[in-house]
């Protein structure tokens, strides 16, 4: 990584890209900070104190990312370092219950999204003989839950990605990461349930991780030396052992 990397962040209007565009700020990386809301994007950079391009894009877009990532400027064109973040998940409903357009949703996003992204960037990362891809995956790539099978099903297909991605790229100089959290607390449940009360149970009793627990694991391996690839970490709160492990322990809020 070169001292002042430029760092594409995916989702970072909210929650763990968010924290992932200001603690790469602050540490002096240029940020290309992008998601659908450009209010949110507005204010995150005019907040860093670094400088900072947003783009407004939705990652289901394959054309509209790969032409607002081919416009970067010149200062900005040359992506040191993609966190692919944006994701999401739609209600607890079993697949019975669940609309093919839900599912679709999901998987457009968390899937198609991320490659859509990885298609606009990596090649030039390969080109270049260097660049690294943090995938945000999940705990929920490794397990199944009820209510759960898209969203889980969307994150062990980022997985194989990731996985095969890393193959791909071997000898290029191109490093590939996932960091994969379990129980963070943003707004993710906010959207998943459409109801701050049902978001606000999942964390009840408990201390749930912050999203900027999250961002300094991913600046911890981005900031190894270029040799050297982390290629996933697992990272639990300590009142999380696994899905549905949770200790309410009195903690949190
Ligand atoms: N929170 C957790 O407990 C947890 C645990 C494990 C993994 N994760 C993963 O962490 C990642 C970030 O989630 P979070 O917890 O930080 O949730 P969040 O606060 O809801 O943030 C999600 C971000 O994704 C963006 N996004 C969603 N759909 C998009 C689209 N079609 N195009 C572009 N951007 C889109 C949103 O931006 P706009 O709405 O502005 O587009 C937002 O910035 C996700 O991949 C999630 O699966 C979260």
């Amino acid at each position: 990584m070169t001292t002042s990397p430029t760092v594409f962040v995916t989702g970072a209007t909210s929650g763990i890209g968010r924290a992932c565009a200001e603690l790469f700020s602050e540490a002096g990386a240029r940020v290309i900070a992008t998601g659908r809301r450009a209010e949110r994007l507005e204010e995150l950079a005019a907040s860093l104190p670094g400088p900072c391009r947003t783009l407004q894009l939705d990652v289901r877009d394959a054309d509209d990312v790969a032409a607002q990532v081919a416009g970067l400027d010149d200062e900005f064109a040359e992506i040191d370092v993609l966190v692919n973040n944006a994701g999401m998940a739609i209600g607890r409903d079993g697949l019975h219950e669940m609309s093919p357009g839900d599912s679709a949703a999901v998987i457009e996003t968390n899937v198609i999204g991320a490659l859509n992204v990885i298609h606009a960037i990596l090649p030039a990362m390969v080109a270049r003989g260097r660049g690294h891809v943090v995938s945000i995956g999940s705990n929920a790539a490794r397990d199944v839950y009820a209510g759960g099978a898209v969203y889980c099903a969307s994150k062990a297909a980022l997985d194989r990605i990731t996985k095969g991605m890393r193959i791909d790229v071997l000898g290029t100089g191109v490093r590939v990461s996932t960091v994969d959290p379990g129980m963070v607390r943003t707004e993710f449940n906010e959207h998943r349930m459409g109801d701050p009360e049902a978001a606000a149970e999942v964390y009840r009793g408990m201390t749930p991780l912050t999203p900027r627990d999250i961002a300094e694991i991913v600046a911890w391996v981005v900031g190894r030396p270029d040799h050297v690839q982390v290629a996933e970490v697992l990272v639990y709160a300590t009142d999380q052992a696994g899905h549905g492990q949770v200790a309410r322990r009195g903690g949190g809020s």
